[in-house]
């Protein structure tokens, strides 16, 4: 019902000037429309399948993308998601070693057999083991002597009220004879009756000659039978992805964080749909052409054509639809969400192209919307934001507590960004297209994963859909009036929650 698109031409003649005036058609956003309910055979909405696709040879257990903003995706969010089923795209606004790093963490964090395992040499200091530690977002290292051979582990709970930095490791380390160890080839059951009848939490790996091999810790098997539709990597690894950038050191970020094992990359530039972006992502494409890419922020189709005809194995779409983006205000550019998810989903789909809707989802009935509207997952922002794995502390204002979030083309985003680059104060010359913002503290993003899912579950119910595949593109949808949204929400009631 939405190709129902209208052009007026305006020829508008002033003396010898002449310009033809086009308005495309009357775009609608998600709070314009409501899906239309179907007759469903769902009984139960744990029985839907939330399988879809990502980029072109990455799947996800379920819809949803933590969008690579400063405030939302580090490797915490990217943790947590990949855990739940989808994915977080680290951002792209700190160094390449510390973007790099916390890929690492990521990649690190669930292996049943972590192939190497971070070590230290016997004589180094507990200030530097402290350090590196912290470094790498763990609790425990393998202690080696100058021949890689396993001489003790040292944990953090050895190190933890020892105040002299200046102590040898050997001397707070567990022995080697004190340890228990496993073969290289153990499997991950056997570890696990190893560690239960020795009470240990840890089980170094060593090879005939006792070298260190690998680790199992009980955290990696427990993580395993509680995360069962967690996003993995062909060894087993938590899936993550990376933003770079179309200027500067985007190259030489690709290359570092490919070397560090990222599942994708994601093109980030607010303009997708231009010279810059189109280069930057054929030469990234053409220079690892086994990493797939995502590529944007677009909002037609023809744009959407261009990128995929570069390389792109995804399409971000998403001009000014975000909660705490002002583009549309500042440039008067952009596109309604709803309208540029089908015009963009439908060029997509000629090319078999995954399509994601970037920014602007508020309540999960938007995801059932945007993916009924063409979109394979969602990338969300704010709604993330304000959860314990973003990045940040909370803080308390008027009683209440609170995260910041903040648009990466913001004042203050930029100015951070100015002076850690360039050691430039002077803002003046700088337009900011986004704002800061306080977001309420939400406890545990799992919790609010949770809450979405449900609702969109439900949202697919509705639809008379079993699964994401059934559901994409093929939503009927109602577009509604100023009274159908009043209508919607809960009104005429002092509401308690
Ligand atoms: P939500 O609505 O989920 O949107 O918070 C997140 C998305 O917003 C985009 N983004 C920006 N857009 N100015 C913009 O116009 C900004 O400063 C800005 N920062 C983030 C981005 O696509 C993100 O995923």
């Amino acid at each position: 019902m939405y190709k129902k698109v209208f052009a007026l031409c305006l020829l508008i003649s002033f003396g010898n000037v002449c310009s033809k005036v086009t308005i495309v058609e009357q775009a609608l956003s998600y709070d314009d429309v409501l899906l239309v309910p179907q007759r469903s055979t769902v009984t139960s909405r744990r029985n839907v399948d939330t399988k879809t696709r990502l980029t072109k040879n990455i799947e996800l257990n379920m819809p949803i993308v933590s969008s690579n903003m400063d405030t939302v995706t580090e490797s915490t969010m990217a943790i947590a998601m990949a855990q739940l089923g989808g994915i977080g795209i680290i951002h792209r606004f700190n160094t390449i070693d510390d973007q790099v790093q916390e890929v690492r963490k990521v990649k690190r964090y669930r292996n049943a057999i972590i192939d190497e395992p971070l070590t230290i040499h016997y004589k180094c200091t507990i200030g530097q083991a402290r350090e590196l530690m912290k470094a790498e977002g763990i609790k425990g290292l393998l202690v080696i002597n100058d021949t890689n051979i396993l001489v003790g582990i040292l944990t953090y709970r050895d190190i933890r009220f020892r105040p002299d930095e200046t102590l040898l490791v050997e001397n707070l380390m567990t022995p080697r004879k004190r340890m228990i160890v496993g073969t290289a080839d153990i499997s991950v059951a056997e570890a696990k009756i190893l560690m239960v009848a020795h009470r240990i939490e840890k089980l170094p790996l060593v090879d005939n000659s006792g070298k260190v091999a690998g680790l199992i810790t009980s955290k990696d098997i427990y993580i395993k039978s509680e995360f069962p539709s967690a996003s993995l990597d062909q060894q087993g690894r938590l899936i993550v992805g990376a933003a770079i950038g179309v200027k500067e050191d985007s190259f030489e970020r690709a290359r570092a964080l490919v070397e560090a094992g990222v599942d994708v990359l994601v093109i980030d530039i607010a303009h997708g749909h231009s010279t810059l972006a189109l280069d930057t992502l054929k030469n990234v494409k053409t220079t690892f052409p086994h990493i797939d890419i995502i590529a944007g922020n677009v909002a037609t189709a023809q744009g959407t054509r261009d990128l995929i005809e570069a390389g792109a194995d995804a399409i971000k779409v998403g001009v000014g639809p975000g909660s705490i983006c002002t583009t549309r205000i500042t440039t008067g550019s952009g596109y309604p969400q709803l309208s540029a998810v089908i015009h963009c989903a439908n060029e997509a789909n000629k090319y078999d192209i995954p399509l994601i809707a970037d920014g602007g989802i508020r309540y999960s009935g938007d995801i059932t919307k945007a993916i009924a509207a063409g979109a394979a997952t969602v990338m969300l922002g704010s709604l993330l934001a304000g959860t314990d794995e973003s990045p940040g502390i909370p803080f308390i204002k008027n009683g209440k507590k609170y995260k910041v979030v903040r648009g990466m083309a913001s004042f203050g985003a930029n100015l951070g960004r100015k002076e850690r680059v360039k050691g430039k104060q002077n803002m003046l010359d700088f337009v900011p297209e986004g704002v800061e913002a306080l977001k309420p503290y939400k406890g545990s993003v799992v919790d609010t994963i949770n809450q979405l899912l449900g609702g969109f579950y439900s949202g697919m119910s509705y639809c008379g859909v079993n699964s994401i595949r059934e559901l994409r593109g093929n939503g009927i949808f109602v577009q509604i009036t100023p009274a159908g949204t009043i209508e919607s929400h809960a009104h005429d009631v002092q509401q308690l929650v």
